[in-house]
């Protein structure tokens, strides 16, 4: 059987800078150095009960979770020099689209100063892959910020959103010669409020409800202003949104009242408050989906709630993440009442070994499909990752590419899945009975 996707559909795969870029400076970098930070992983990385939590293939291949290495994103892909060959590679894959991100704090190193030659360097990121015949997306920020905007306190600021309104106000005026026309102003301030704010492993390292609100509400604003601004410089010809991670939640315990209560509170605080707040504030949905979490409810140690898995490891990716399909179907079928176009703007797997990858996008594509034969305006997918990549707080170790990166040599190798999502991109449909 054969499941055809709508003429025009977008297909790519995405990146953001901080994970791909190398060689940045901005709170990540800082942090990433801090003596902190190095005392604590050499802890870490002493503990046996760590390394065991790995698959052992994990360690076939450097940098590892054991080398201090892996958590300092360096030079990370040098895709800020080879992007030109990344995207043939993205193109050779069948790729119609791209979505990136501007680092801010390349473009804005000092508070209101403007680096023209880094504007011009995202000129021609977006040159090269329109010249390639593939759509940009471009994310304005995926979470790293400048370091001056982190010493005013960041996204605590209560001119945060002005600060970042006047970085947008730059770009959109810079870059209007390109064309661009799919903006992400946020990559999803959900997941950025929670680690950096609530659970505190992203820095700034933040541990209070009260500050997590705080930000919660100053980058809802930043994303109303900027959508109000763009459209005042670029009209009504550039289409503005943000993109939500997902998690599809369901009761640890199927008959526990609590454990239902919990799934239904932490499916609004996670998955829908941000979409409901910037509603009006968005052309279209990004969607980012991953995985599933059993949630039981607790009064055991410090939390409330437990995020359990109690599957066979052959259903968990590497990041220990549960792969649960269907999930995607039904958040989509949910936003459905939005009425606006919405795009996967990231769906992905860490996998190092290749194994799971191709039907891991078969799967959520097949569910996709559904959602669209069921009426809802989905209009792309991207992919996460073209590339391995800086995995965050977590380093290089997980593998989430369509193309592996020796980061030794920095040699770029196409995975198989990658040639297996290619014959989709290109055909426009899934075969299932391959
Ligand atoms: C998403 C992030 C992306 C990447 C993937 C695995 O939450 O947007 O940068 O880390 O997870």
């Amino acid at each position: 059987m054969r499941l055809n996707f709508p003429d025009d559909f977008y297909w790519g795969s995405a990146t953001s800078a901080h994970q791909v870029e190398g060689n940045n400076h901005n709170d990540w970098t800082e942090w990433e150095k801090s003596e902190l930070k190095i005392q604590n992983l050499k802890l870490k990385i002493q503990d046996e009960n760590f390394k065991k939590s790995f698959p052992p293939h994990i360690f076939s291949k450097w940098p590892t979770p054991l080398d201090l290495e892996n958590y300092i994103s360096g030079r990370a892909c040098d895709h800020y020099n080879r992007f030109k060959e990344d995207f043939d590679i993205a193109k050779s894959l069948g790729h119609n689209a791209h979505r990136f991100s501007i680092e801010w704090s390349r473009i804005e190193p000092e508070e209101g100063k403007f680096d023209e030659a880094e504007i011009e360097h995202y000129r021609q990121v977006i040159s090269a892959l329109k010249e390639r015949g593939i759509e940009p997306f471009v994310t304005l920020w995926h979470w790293t910020n400048p370091i001056w905007f982190a010493k005013k306190g960041g996204w605590l600021n209560k001119d945060a959103p002005k600060y970042f309104e006047r970085y947008v106000d730059k770009i959109t005026l810079s870059l209007k010669d390109v064309n661009v026309k799919f903006w992400i102003t946020l990559n999803e301030p959900n997941v950025y409020v929670g680690k950096s704010y609530i659970q505190g492993n992203f820095p700034p390292q933040g541990r209070s409800f009260w500050r997590a609100n705080k930000v919660f509400k100053n980058l809802i604003r930043a994303n109303n202003q900027a959508y109000s601004l763009m459209h005042k410089i670029a009209g009504d010809k550039i289409k503005i949104g943000s993109t939500h991670f997902l998690v599809a939640h369901l009761p640890y315990n199927p008959k526990s009242f609590l454990d239902k209560i919990s799934v239904k509170f932490l499916d609004y605080i996670r998955n829908f408050r941000p979409i409901r707040n910037a509603r009006e504030h968005h052309d279209f949905i990004g969607i980012d989906y991953y995985h599933l979490e059993r949630i039981e409810f607790s009064l055991r140690g410090r939390r409330w709630f437990l995020f359990n898995t109690h599957v066979s490891p052959d259903n968990l990716t590497e990041f220990g993440w549960e792969i649960y399909p269907e999930g995607i179907y039904k958040f989509l079928m949910r936003l459905k009442k939005y009425n606006k176009p919405i795009y996967i703007t990231e769906n992905g797997i860490a996998d190092a070994r290749d194994e799971k990858r191709a039907k891991f996008i078969k799967e959520h594509l097949k569910w996709v499909h559904k959602a669209i034969s069921e009426g809802v305006d989905i209009r792309g997918y991207f992919y996460w990752s073209l590339l391995d990549n800086f995995e965050w707080d977590k380093g290089f170790w997980p593998r989430f590419g369509l193309v592996e990166v020796d980061y030794r040599t920095l040699e770029r190798k196409i995975r198989n899945s990658a040639l297996k999502y290619k014959k989709i991109c290109k055909e426009n449909s899934l075969d299932m009975d391959l």
